[in-house]
């Protein structure tokens, strides 16, 4: 048998690629390649791309031209963007960057052995199709080999949404549920290998409407069948669309003991005029509205958001709306963004807000959010909450985890990685709780 072939895969942006990063090496794996954590003694190098934030296909160009001399040395290595750049500009790739072999859209994954093996020696492979059949599918079973305690598992692809800012709708199409039995072997295949915690993934995970034995099921209907799986402990989902928080989502938050009290629900502005520019489809009243019927559900639950600053006409009064809704609604955690113009959205025709003006909206709205999360954090102190335990930390004899509320956890003491032990919260610091193990 032939030396392995070595693959350095490059993810970029979501946990929906550092996923499909898995599944793509997986893919490869019958090609004869084993992943690598270095570019320099790669054979081949893959990009996994993304398009949400800030040029992001100029960073793209910057990191091929890095590869630049590897390739010279070694004209056999092949060089591959995949993601959700390659799907906006896969042509325009391979015209800028000739050493790129092969593009691949996120929806070909599948077809990643066949386009390699077509690729290199001067020969080019993209595939940026949208086909009509379930990606995962086709990919390589998955060696039944040890697995972290934690793990994604992609539920649901592409959005219908259209937000005027975003570009999900265009780089990874319509949505599409991945079929519930699929879903189902895939999180018992991942227990049977150690994982005790799931996320599931998608852009709008909570419009999931996948295939079942007897109808279409929602998020929830399959929330409460993962419940039912012996050696799974934990569950999460994300990302979610506030208009698809169907009540029986919002009643497994309250009765579901295996969904964790955290829920990532973006809301991007807190002004019903920029949320209706945005194409949201709701109000701010109804987001907060929304939240109480959460926390009416499940008092303890940890919001996270996301925030958009600097929308196209987005004034003064308008951020003043946003920052109110942040006290109102009192986020444990949140990403927040200044506004960039994707090329082929509607807001990108728009004039911008002044740099100057959205920066510092910016910056106010993160020192206010940066404020709750350590209030929120603070108050851990003292309480005892369940930890996973995932790897050492930092210092000797340190072991880390995440408690039910997604706060990393730190503590000294005998623990092994995936065992879940509750501990008493002794201190709060910047990025981090400490605290001690409970005996018993
Ligand atoms: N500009 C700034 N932020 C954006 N996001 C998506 N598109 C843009 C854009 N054009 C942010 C949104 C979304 C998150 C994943 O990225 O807040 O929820
Ligand atoms: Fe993009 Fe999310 Fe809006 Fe869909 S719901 S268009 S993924 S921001």
């Amino acid at each position: 048998m032939s030396a392995p072939k070595k693959l350095f895969i490059k993810t970029y942006g979501c946990q929906m690629n550092v996923y499909d990063s898995e599944r793509m090496a997986e893919a490869l794996g019958p090609s004869g390649y084993v992943t690598t954590d270095s570019a320099d003694d790669a054979d081949m190098i893959l990009l996994n791309t993304c398009h949400i934030r800030e040029k992001a296909a100029e960073k793209i160009y910057s990191e091929l031209g890095r590869f630049k001399p590897l390739k010279a040395a070694k004209p056999d290595l092949k060089i591959g963007v995949a993601g959700c750049v390659a799907q906006a500009e896969g042509e325009e790739i391979m015209r800028r960057q000739p050493m790129v072999d092969l593009v691949v859209g996120p929806q070909s994954y599948h077809r990643l052995p066949a386009l390699e093996a077509k690729a290199g020696g001067g020969a080019k492979a993209l595939d940026t199709d949208f086909p009509e059949e379930d990606k995962f599918d086709h990919l390589a079973a998955r060696p039944k080999a040890k697995r972290a305690p934690t793990a994604f598992l992609t539920v649901q692809e592409g959005c219908d949404k259209f937000c005027a800012f975003c570009v999900v709708p265009y780089t990874r199409g319509a949505e599409v549920s991945r079929p519930v039995d699929r879903i189902l072997t895939e999180a018992r295949d991942l227990v049977e290998r150690g994982v005790r915690e799931i996320t599931l993934l998608g852009q709008n995970v909570n419009a999931y409407h996948g295939a079942g034995p007897d109808g279409d099921w929602s998020l929830a209907r399959l929330i409460w069948d993962l419940n039912g799986i012996d050696g799974l402990e934990r569950i999460r989902f994300t990302t979610s669309h506030p208009n698809d928080m169907s009540d029986d989502l919002i009643a497994a938050h309250g009765e579901c003991e295996k969904l964790m009290p955290y829920l990532h629900l973006p809301v991007q502005s807190g002004s019903d005029r920029i949320l209706k520019a945005m194409n949201r489809k709701h109000t701010a009243e109804s987001y907060v509205r929304l939240i109480e019927r959460i926390r009416e559900a499940r008092p303890d639950i940890l919001i996270s958001g996301d925030f958009i600053v600097g929308f196209p006409g987005e004034t003064d009064a308008d951020f003043d709306d946003t920052m109110a809704l942040i006290e109102e609604v009192n986020y444990g955690q949140a990403f927040s963004f200044k506004y960039s113009p994707r090329p082929g959205t509607p807001a990108a025709e728009r004039s911008m807000v002044e740099a100057a003006v959205a920066d510092d909206r910016l910056q106010r709205l993160q020192a206010l959010i940066t404020k709750q999360q350590r209030a929120i954090q603070d108050a851990m102190v003292g309480r005892t909450v369940k930890v996973l335990f995932e790897k050492p930390g930092r210092l000797e004899g340190q072991m880390v985890g995440k408690s039910d509320y997604l706060h990393a956890v730190h503590v000294t003491g005998e623990v092994a990685t995936g065992d879940i032990r509750p501990v008493r919260i002794t201190e709060s610091g910047p990025n981090s709780l400490g605290g001690e193990i409970v005996a018993g």
